[in-house]
């Protein structure tokens, strides 16, 4: 751990001058390099920008892109706007809770699956829609929704 924090020490002299605006910037480098903002990584750019690291906690937990805890294999997102609520996204998400004991904003025991919800995907005339690892899928059923998810157990 500590060269890893070396590392990012030195990455981050070098790309991000000590300035408070450069919170955001390096907060999606981390995101970037490590998937989420592990919480070592988020107390080196504390150190390195001179910033509370309570302050920088609430800078990631006040973005919906940026994610604090490391992610399953693949990430499901649901989306729960109001055109997806109305078309059905409530039936998808209770379907996959279910049938996959997935829980909305955790990642599964086996580390395989991330269900989130997200307030809208801007993919409305699709709805209900879903996100699997990236790629949005619309007029989803939950039968659809399934299929997805034992497509992607099975890759
Ligand atoms: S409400 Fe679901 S994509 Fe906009």
């Amino acid at each position: 751990m500590t060269s890893e924090r070396n590392i990012l020490r030195r990455e981050l002299r070098e790309n991000f001058p000590r300035d408070h605006g450069q919170l955001l910037p390096a907060l999606h480098y981390l995101h970037h390099q490590f998937g989420h903002l592990p919480e070592w990584a988020m107390e080196v750019v504390s150190w390195h920008l001179g910033i509370a690291a309570s302050e920088v906690y609430g800078a990631a937990t006040s973005y919906t892109e940026l994610r604090i805890d490391k992610p399953g294999k693949h990430i499901v997102r649901v989306c729960t706007g109001l055109s997806c609520w109305a078309n059905g996204a409530s039936d998808v998400l209770a379907s996959l809770q279910s049938r996959f004991d997935m829980h909305s904003g955790s990642t599964t025991d086996d580390g395989q699956f991330t269900l989130e919800e997200i307030p809208c995907g801007f993919v409305c005339a699709l709805a209900p829609a879903i996100e699997m690892d990236g790629a949005w899928h619309g007029r989803v059923s939950s039968d659809d929704a399934s299929r997805l998810i034992k497509e992607a157990m099975s890759s």
